[in-house]
């Protein structure tokens, strides 16, 4: 750890000043790190047979960072110029007292947005809660409207209750709340267009997402891959699409259709095409800090953490210099034997 407090000056010498004289993130493509996506936990009340396996064990509790951890990380990530959080899970509503966390957060000046993905389940509890604790706007997955297929997707979800969810949210003043609708061939493509109308009767957006090979499920992905394009073409033959030029910051390409509030956005992660203004990492909930959704590269913030309670030195400079291992994009091929990830979407939370 030495090592790492001796290396820090350097590192900072190379990292650009930001307005605040702090050093900001910036990786060796030249591109700003201004976005993190915290995953709070692995567990979730759901199972989705894209994400997770029928049988998935959880990590015991030591194993993943305390709230207080979370906390704490998130704000020397701010200190480092980080304007955006998205808290994950897993489904981060399980995560007991996640509204401290949620509440912390919010009160970081710095902070830009605060906002979370969710699977819907337990909004009709919080939605309220969670706008009064300073979450500024929800993602909230549903692949299917018909609650046999969502119960067959989610293997335990009860459709009902996540469009109750879905309600309340909007009700406690949430606006621009996002569908992410996974499709799968001979499961739920046909659904594009029954979606995009939800999505525009209760003015809400929609992003398509491409399956992608995270973590071993038990099925092969290949034969049930539907492309963005072809999920296009579909919603071409019954709507106006007109293509967007808006983007919120991320991966999606959008599209809006004329007289409606919704925007409907594709997620292509097998096209490459956002990998050059990437703006992001990831922090599963065991604190490893995944520099790309895609790859492996990695370090480990739970040790520094834990080593260094009251000192954020060691952990300021791991990040910098972590900086200089994000890779240049991602590799994703559903051809392979094995998935390109082994990790679960459920550890780094999308
Ligand atoms: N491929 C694409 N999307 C996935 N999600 C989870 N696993 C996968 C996967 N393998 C999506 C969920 C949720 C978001 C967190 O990530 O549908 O909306
Ligand atoms: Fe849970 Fe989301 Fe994974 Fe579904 S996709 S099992 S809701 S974490």
């Amino acid at each position: 750890m030495s090592i790492l407090l001796h290396i820090a000056p350097d590192l900072r010498a190379n990292a650009s000043m930001g307005t605040t004289a702090n050093p900001v993130l910036i990786d060796r493509f030249g591109r700003r790190v201004d976005y993190i996506r915290l995953s709070i936990t692995d567990r979730c009340d759901f199972r989705c047979v894209y994400c997770m396996g029928e049988d998935m064990s959880f990590l015991p509790r030591d194993a993943v960072l305390t709230l207080e951890e979370c906390a704490r990380l998130v704000k020397v990530f701010v200190s480092l110029g980080v304007q955006k959080v998205r808290i994950t899970g897993g489904e981060p509503l399980v995560r007991k007292n996640a509204l401290w966390l949620l509440q912390n957060i919010s009160s970081l000046p710095g902070l830009r947005e605060q906002v979370m993905t969710t699977n819907g389940s337990q909004l009709e509890q919080y939605a309220t809660a969670l706008k009064a604790a300073g979450v500024h706007r929800l993602n909230i997955s549903l692949d299917s409207l018909d609650a046999a297929r969502f119960r067959k997707i989610t293997r335990v979800g009860e459709l009902d209750r996540v469009l109750r969810g879905i309600q309340a949210a909007t009700a406690a003043g949430f606006e621009h709340t996002k569908l992410n609708s996974v499709l799968m061939r001979g499961v739920n493509d046909d659904e594009a267009p029954a979606l995009v109308q939800f999505a525009i009767d209760n003015q809400l957006d929609i992003a398509f997402i491409e399956e992608m090979p995270l973590g071993e499920v038990g099925r092969h992905r290949e034969s049930s891959f539907v492309s963005n394009d072809e999920t296009l073409q579909r919603l071409q033959d019954r709507y106006t699409l007109i293509s967007s030029t808006e983007s919120s910051g991320g991966p999606a390409r959008y599209w809006r259709i004329p007289g409606t509030t919704s925007r409907v956005g594709f997620i292509s992660p097998h096209s490459h095409n956002f990998c050059e203004s990437c703006n992001r990492v990831r922090i599963t909930c065991k604190g490893e800090l995944y520099l790309c959704l895609g790859q492996e590269d990695k370090i480990e913030l739970m040790p520094l953490l834990r080593e260094f309670p009251q000192d954020n030195a060691p952990l300021c400079a791991a990040i910098l210099d972590a900086m200089q291992i994000k890779p240049k994009g991602h590799d994703f091929d559903l051809n392979r034997a094995e998935p390109a990830v082994v990790r679960f979407m459920s550890m780094t939370g999308g």
